[in-house]
């Protein structure tokens, strides 16, 4: 389509199925001109489509769990060889709630599972670049997003502790964008994106009136997730080069609205 990556070698954690974001994101990143690796657990290396993408993209799944170090180094280690040379850009796409799943309301969290809640949505971001800061995979002025959400500053009814998880996401964006960016001239960044039908969206309570309430929210409408992934191809993009310790709402405007009137004329049936 484009060259906006023309050159770049990425690397894309969480593509599951065609509904993911990561999907997208990797789609568009190789026809911007970039080369990727991908990467996701065993679990959904079974469970999902992952390998088909990898055969579309003519490129390898390196299987990791994102909360393990060794995983985590070996895929750096492993894309780098792939793909022949530093990392420019990474794509953190992975949320997990087992409170979620459960339907755990949130006076009645299970303290366990909170901590993987945090530990694979969160914790995990910063592992992955502590890994890969650890061995300089990533090239001088790269890339790293993760995706987030608005629940991390306003409560939403549902969304539970990936709540907690999206607010220390979105630190970790903040703390390690100064780090990296004062050592390698690395960019961190979260985007936060509208509700999007995808397997894990679709885990939260209620999920489908959250998509309808945003829509009627938002003066754009929802974000897509190819829209999302257009936005994650301009952060990625050498046209964002002083953008870092972000969280950069991809909304269709939902974060600054109070009342719209296609909301209010929910109330106004009768
Ligand atoms: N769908 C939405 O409404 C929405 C809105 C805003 C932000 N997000 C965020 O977008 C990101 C991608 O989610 P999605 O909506 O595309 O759903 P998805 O279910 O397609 O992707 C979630 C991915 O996380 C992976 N994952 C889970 N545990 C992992 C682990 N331990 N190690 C590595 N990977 C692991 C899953 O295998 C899956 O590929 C998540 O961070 C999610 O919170 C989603």
């Amino acid at each position: 389509m484009g060259n906006l990556l023309e050159g770049k070698k990425g690397i894309i954690f969480g593509a599951l199925n065609d509904m993911s974001i990561a999907w997208k994101v990797a789609e568009r990143a190789v026809e911007e001109g970039a080369q990727v690796t991908l990467t996701n657990t065993a679990l959904a290396l079974r469970m999902g489509e992952t390998q088909k993408l990898a055969e579309k993209l003519n490129t390898v799944v390196i299987p990791a769990d994102a909360t393990n170090i060794d995983d985590l180094t070996k895929v750096f280690e492993e894309s780098q060889k792939v793909l022949g040379g530093k990392i420019d850009f990474v794509l953190h796409s992975i949320g997990m709630s087992p409170n979620v799943r459960k339907g755990k309301p949130y006076d009645g969290l299970d303290y366990n599972m909170l901590q993987t809640t945090l530990d694979i949505s969160a914790i995990s971001f910063h592992k992955m670049m502590q890994t890969a800061s650890k061995i300089d995979a990533i090239a001088e002025g790269g890339s790293v997003l993760a995706l987030s959400y608005i629940a991390a500053q306003r409560t939403f009814f549902g969304y539970d502790d990936m709540a907690e998880a999206k607010a220390l996401l979105e630190s970790f964006a903040r703390s390690f964008g100064y780090v990296y960016g004062r050592s390698k001239g690395v960019r961190v960044n979260t985007i936060s994106q509208s509700p999007t039908v995808t397997t894990a969206g679709s885990g939260v309570k209620g999920f489908n009136d959250l998509v309808d309430y945003a829509e009627r929210m938002s003066p754009l409408g929802n974000a897509s997730a190819e829209e999302c992934a257009n936005y994650c191809i301009v952060m990625f993009s050498d046209l964002t080069r002083k953008v870092t310790m972000q969280n950069l709402f991809h909304d269709g405007g939902f974060s600054s609205m109070g009342m719209s009137s296609l909301a209010m004329e929910q109330y106004n049936k009768n």
